[in-house]
């Protein structure tokens, strides 16, 4: 038996999950593994105060130096959140030689290079399964068991809050403001919910898993990036009945000479595996040259599904004799600002004869076809509302439409990206 000793930095939510995880499993990942692990220290900010969690007075310490200077501490288990101190904390126990298993996104996508670099120095693993939908394996996934793959595309729905969010919408024909105060309220939604519903938390995590899986580093400043926030129970509705379910997703395509990778709402169509994936569920729906298609689904937060992540991690960790290094190419891919899909333009337009010739002869100048169209509220000389579908279009043409449609012939209410 071989004792493994590891240091945590927070014993929060997920700590607190890891410690609870480790006391109740560790004898059985010991029988599995042969590896008896044991948490030294546990970082807090006050020893009073550690997530109810009943952990010894010996183990909690309000000094990082307690951990990260500890020869005995191997593995150090970063919790903090945020970018810092997490990030600087996790360097130096890389530094010191210790391996670091991280869920921390945020701090992981910022100073990828950085961590790396130290990590391939000192010869130490960094390790950040549950940095990317939570208990899901989708890191070791990309990075191992499909490894033999070109990556063309990944596609996911990487933030519970907001998949909750957009559920409830559907299910229940409300609005974004009411639902998701009512999130608040039930402690499924942050009071500053911004890092969730304004995409920053998936950007952070496509812009992880864009960089692995198509091994060039996709740097989150280069996400495209929209919220939820602007999505109106009248788009989930009109969407639904021309066979379509909304969801917010983190999407990566590798296109040869770019790359794409954007976080905004979008349609999917009814039937497609992802479109199913409702309530706080996590998934990500792949596709490689030599697997085709794929979708991975589980629980991308929580206490108990994320320290499932992290203790596998720390077993590999453990495990590893040489720590696995992502291969990044060094003819790094440009991320483009302009790619093709179709949208749905929803409209409020005088209901008189000519607009609708307007409005498509506006789309046909730039090149945009219309697939589907449809209208509702017809009353002549009243408003109606319209909304088009198109068939593939590059963004950049679309806004280009959007702006210049006269205003007294038609107010665009909303644009959403339609994908398959
Ligand atoms: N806030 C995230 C979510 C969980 O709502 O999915 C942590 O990544």
């Amino acid at each position: 038996m071989k004792e493994v000793v590891l240091g945590l930095l927070g014993l929060g939510n997920i700590g607190g999950g890891v410690w609870d995880l480790v006391r109740t499993f560790g004898g059985e990942v010991e029988k599995r593994t042969g590896l008896k692990l044991r948490i030294k220290k546990a970082l807090v900010l006050d020893v009073k105060v550690h997530g109810g969690k009943e952990v010894p007075d010996e183990v909690l310490t309000t000094d990082r130096n307690d951990i990260l200077e500890d020869p005995e501490i191997q593995i150090v288990c970063e919790f903090l959140g945020g970018e810092q101190p997490a990030a600087s904390m996790m360097l130096r126990a890389l530094e010191n030689g210790k391996s670091v298993v991280t869920a921390n996104k945020m701090a992981l996508s910022l100073h990828f290079d950085e961590l790396r670099a130290m990590a391939k120095k000192t010869g130490a693993g960094l390790y950040y399964e549950a940095s990317v939908g939570g208990a899901i394996p989708i890191i070791n996934a990309i990075q191992s068991p499909l490894i033999a793959n070109h990556i063309e595309q990944m596609m996911g729905i990487v933030n519970g809050t907001t998949n909750y969010i957009l559920t409830r919408m559907a299910a229940e024909g409300a609005e974004y403001e009411d639902v998701l105060k009512d999130a608040q309220r039930l402690g499924l939604a942050e009071p500053n919910p911004a890092a969730d519903v304004e995409g920053f938390d998936a950007a952070y995590k496509l812009s992880i898993m864009g960089s692995l899986g198509f091994h060039s580093r996709v740097f989150v400043e280069n996400v495209y990036r929209e919220g939820i926030t602007n999505v109106t129970a009248e788009d989930i509705a009109y969407g639904r009945e021309m066979g379509y379910v909304l969801k917010l997703l983190a999407i990566g395509k590798d296109n040869g000479d770019s790359i794409e990778a954007r976080v905004h709402p979008a349609f999917l169509p009814a039937d497609h595996p992802l479109a199913r994936v409702d309530g706080s569920l996590n998934a990500v729906y792949l596709y490689g040259h030599s697997f085709k298609d794929m979708m991975l689904e589980g629980r991308g937060a929580g206490d108990a599904p994320t320290a499932s992540a992290i203790v596998g991690d720390i077993i590999q960790a453990a495990t590893n004799a040489v720590h696995p290094m992502p291969y990044m190419r060094e003819d790094a891919l440009p991320v483009a600002d302009d790619w093709q899909t179709r949208y749905f333009i929803r409209m409020k337009a005088k209901d008189a004869p000519g607009v609708l010739a307007e409005v498509a002869g506006m789309l046909a100048g730039e090149g945009i076809s219309v697939s589907t169209m449809m209208q509702k509220g017809a009353a002549p000389g009243g408003k109606a509302t319209l909304i088009f579908i198109t068939h593939l279009a590059p963004e950049k043409a679309v806004r280009r439409v959007v702006k210049a449609l006269n205003p007294e012939i038609c107010q665009v209410e909303n644009v959403i990206r339609v994908e398959s």
